[in-house]
């Protein structure tokens, strides 16, 4: 039975590592029919819409899209996609797994780093409620619920569990913003106490901030609201060699969109120097998902063969191939 998948390849270096990647997935040989959905600043200028309607009825379809990143403006123009998209289908559960790669050079590299972040990806100050209540006055909601705050901890225990993980830790600003986050904290703190073979902890995100630099080894599951996560996920890219290698899932309970946490890099786009790992990584977790664990594994071993060598990366991770000399030995890895 073939598999069928919405591929969205963005704009920016979407389209360069969206390419990159479907080579990777389509040479591990697993029959997977692409339906191809174009989304890009001109698109969504040019309609007027920030979602086409083709792109949701193909994601209806096929439940399962791999998407490269699209341009938001900053300061102002339309609203971001990645976000209208995640609220549209609920994909509530941010999911970023963030290790060391063997080989790779970072200035952490004697360090394991093994993390995974779980960002709550529909509410938060990405509420787009914005006023400017009098000239030069602006306020900006920050939106709390404890629908999703519950469900977004539910998702990280089980994941936790599921994974043989061992310590979840909340992230938060509760001494601030006590009735928000103060919220978010009770809704983690209700969920851990179903999950007494997980340890708890908390951290003020300043804090986690700070540890997450001098002993990243010590994070396991990481479990945040949506702002802060947006953010550490970034900071914990940057342990472990950048956002050209960190993967994403967008997660939801009919629906998952599996994407890079990196955006569409305008310094780069067009010159073919964009490290496809972070897309490739994403559709490792896309092939377990749809149930090809073993295309997943094969294809993940294959990256870091890649890695390991050390003589095909791209230069964000101190090498000087291009974006398909780097594919080319990924898929010289799988045919072996
Ligand atoms: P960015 O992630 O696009 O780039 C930050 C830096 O990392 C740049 O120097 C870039 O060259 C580098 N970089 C990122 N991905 C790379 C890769 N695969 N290979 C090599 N180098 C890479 O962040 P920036 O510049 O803040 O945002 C650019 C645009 O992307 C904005 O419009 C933003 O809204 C959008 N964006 C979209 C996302 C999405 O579609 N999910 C996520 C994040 C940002």
């Amino acid at each position: 039975m073939p598999h069928y998948c919405t591929l969205i390849p963005g704009d920016g270096i979407g389209p360069e590592v969206a390419e990159a990647t479907v080579r990777a997935v389509e040479a591990t040989g697993v029959d997977i029919r692409w339906k191809r959905a174009e989304l890009n600043e001109a698109i969504i200028l040019e309609s007027g819409k920030t979602l086409p309607q083709y792109l949701l009825d193909s994601l209806n379809e096929t439940r399962v899209g791999l998407k490269g990143p699209v341009t938001t403006p900053v300061a102002g123009g339309f609203q971001s996609v990645n976000v209208a998209l995640r609220k549209t289908l609920d994909l509530f559960a941010n999911v970023r797994p963030v290790s060391t790669l063997p080989g790779i050079k970072t200035r952490f590299q004697d360090v394991k780093i093994d993390m995974v972040i779980f960002r709550e990806n529909t509410e938060d100050l990405y509420s787009g409620l914005e006023h400017e209540i009098v000239k030069d006055v602006v306020t900006s909601l920050k939106v709390i619920t404890r629908t999703a705050s519950h469900r977004i901890a539910q998702y990280a225990f089980e994941y936790a569990r599921r994974n043989g993980r061992k310590h979840v830790a909340a992230i938060h600003k509760a001494n601030i913003m006590k009735l928000a986050d103060g919220l978010f904290l009770r809704c983690c703190r209700e969920v851990a106490q179903e999950f007494p073979d997980i340890q708890y902890k908390e951290l003020i995100v300043d804090n986690a901030s700070m540890q997450l630099v001098m002993r990243p080894e010590t994070f396991d599951v990481l479990l945040l609201p949506n702002l802060y996560g947006d953010i550490v996920s970034d900071l914990a890219a940057g342990l472990v060699g950048g956002l050209g290698i960190v993967p994403g899932a967008n997660m939801g309970e009919t629906h998952a969109v599996f994407e890079a946490v990196h955006g569409s890099a305008p310094d780069i786009a067009g010159q073919g120097k964009a490290n496809p790992t972070a897309l490739m990584m994403s559709s490792v977790m896309l092939l377990i998902h749809i149930g090809e664990p073993d295309a997943a594994r094969r294809l993940r071993h294959a990256i870091e063969a890649v890695y390991l060598d050390g003589t095909r990366l791209t230069a964000d991770v101190g090498g000087s191939a291009s974006t398909g000399e780097f594919t080319d030995a990924v898929l010289r890895q799988l045919r072996r």
